[in-house]
C-alpha cells in the first residue's frame, strides 16, 4: 500500500510535462536539464551514452539516440511537449560524418512530428549558410531548413562558442598556455569571438521551450575578443607566460595534427581553423546572455586547462 506522499508523487510524475533532451548527461544538455527538473519538468534523454557518469539518479528516463531505429525514436519521443536538440557531430570522423548527421537529424525531426511533439527547440551555430564551403555550417544550416519545413514549432538558438568547465576550445588553449614555451596564433589572430555562457544558454532554451512562436535568433554573450585577445586573457588569468606567435594557419594545422594522435583527439580541423579566422563566431545581433567571459575566467583560472578535455574520448570511447 502506498502512502499518500508517494501517491502524490506518482500523481505528479505522470501529470508534469516531458521534455526530451538530446544529451542530458554531455555538455550543454546537462545545464538545461538541469533547469528543466528544477522547474518540475520530466526529462528523457536520448542518449549514445546511458552509462556515463552524471547527477540525475533516476530523476531522468534514458533511451537510445539510435537513428537506425527510426519507430523506437518515435517510442521514446511520445508523450513529450518539446524536443531539446542538441545533437551534432564536430567533424568527420570514421562512419560519424556531417552527411550522416544531417540525415540522422532529419529521422529525428520525422521522427518528433510523428510522436505528436509540440515543438522543437535546437541548438545551431552562429551565421549558418546553405552556400557556407564548410560543411559544418552548411550542415547547420540544412538541419535549421528542415525544421522550419516541419511544420512543427520552432525555437532555433544560435550559438558561437559556449563557455563553460566541460567546454573544449577555451580549456585546451588553457591547456596549450600552461605546459608549452610558445602559443601559435593562425594567421593575425584578428578574428572575432563572442562567447556565450553554458548556463545562459540553457536559460535561453528553457525559456524557448516553454513558448509557441517560432524564433530563430543568435545566442552569444556580451564580450567580443579577437582570437589573440582571448587566448592571452586566458594566459594572463590562469598566469602563464608563453611567447605568442604568429604563423601560417596551415602550419597551425600540421602542429596541431602532428600533436592530435598523442592526445589521442582531433584537436582542431583545418574547416574548424578556417571558420575561427572567417568570423563566423560572432553575431551582428545584441547580446542575448549576461554573463562575461573574463568574470568567469577569472573565477575559474585554478582548474581551467589542468587536464586536456578530448573530443574523442567524449564521444567516441
Ligand atoms: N560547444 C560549443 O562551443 C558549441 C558552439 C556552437 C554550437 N554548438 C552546438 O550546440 C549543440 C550542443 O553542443 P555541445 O558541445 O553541448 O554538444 P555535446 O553535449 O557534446 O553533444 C550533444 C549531443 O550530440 C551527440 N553527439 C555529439 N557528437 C556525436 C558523435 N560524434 N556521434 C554521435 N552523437 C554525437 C551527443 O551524444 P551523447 O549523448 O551520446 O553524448 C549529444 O547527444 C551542438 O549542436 C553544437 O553543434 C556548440
Amino acid at each position: 500500500m502506498l502512502t499518500p506522499q508517494e501517491e502524490k508523487a506518482i500523481h505528479m510524475k505522470d501529470t508534469s510535462e516531458l521534455a526530451v533532451v538530446t544529451g542530458a548527461f554531455s555538455y550543454t544538455g546537462k545545464y538545461l536539464t538541469r533547469r528543466l527538473l528544477n522547474a518540475g519538468t520530466r526529462v528523457r534523454t536520448l542518449t549514445g551514452h546511458p552509462n556515463r557518469a552524471h547527477e540525475f539518479g533516476d530523476r531522468v528516463e534514458v533511451a537510445p539516440l539510435n537513428f537506425k531505429n527510426p519507430e523506437e525514436l518515435v517510442r521514446s519521443l511520445r508523450g513529450a511537449s518539446v524536443l531539446y536538440n542538441s545533437y551534432w557531430v564536430r567533424f568527420n570522423y570514421g562512419e560519424s560524418t556531417f552527411a550522416a548527421a544531417i540525415a540522422n537529424s532529419r529521422i529525428l525531426i520525422q521522427a518528433a512530428r510523428e510522436a505528436g511533439v509540440r515543438r522543437i527547440v535546437h541548438l545551431s551555430i552562429a551565421n549558418p549558410s546553405l552556400d557556407s564551403p564548410l560543411p559544418y555550417y552548411s550542415g547547420k544550416a540544412q538541419v535549421e531548413k528542415a525544421i522550419a519545413d516541419s511544420g512543427l514549432s520552432y525555437a532555433i538558438l544560435r550559438p558561437t562558442v559556449i563557455f563553460g568547465p566541460e567546454d573544449i576550445l577555451m580549456n585546451n588553449i588553457a591547456w596549450f598556455v600552461r605546459r608549452f614555451p610558445i602559443f601559435a596564433i593562425p594567421g593575425l589572430g584578428r578574428y572575432l569571438l563572442q562567447p556565450i555562457f553554458v548556463e545562459d544558454i540553457a536559460e535561453l532554451a528553457a525559456n524557448a521551450g516553454a513558448n509557441n512562436e517560432n524564433l530563430v535568433v543568435d545566442a552569444v554573450g556580451p564580450e567580443v575578443f579577437t582570437f589573440e585577445e582571448l587566448a592571452r586573457q586566458i594566459a594572463a588569468a590562469i598566469r602563464a607566460t608563453p611567447s605568442f606567435v604568429h604563423v601560417h594557419p596551415g602550419l597551425a594545422f600540421r602542429f596541431l595534427q602532428l600533436l592530435g594522435p598523442i592526445l589521442g583527439d582531433v584537436i582542431l580541423t583545418r574547416e574548424e581553423i578556417e571558420g575561427l579566422m572567417a568570423g563566423l563566431l560572432v553575431s551582428r545581433q545584441s547580446a542575448s546572455g549576461q554573463t562575461r567571459f573574463t568574470e568567469w575566467l577569472a573565477k575559474f583560472a585554478a582548474t581551467l586547462g589542468a587536464r586536456y578535455t578530448s573530443e574523442l574520448t567524449r564521444h567516441y570511447r
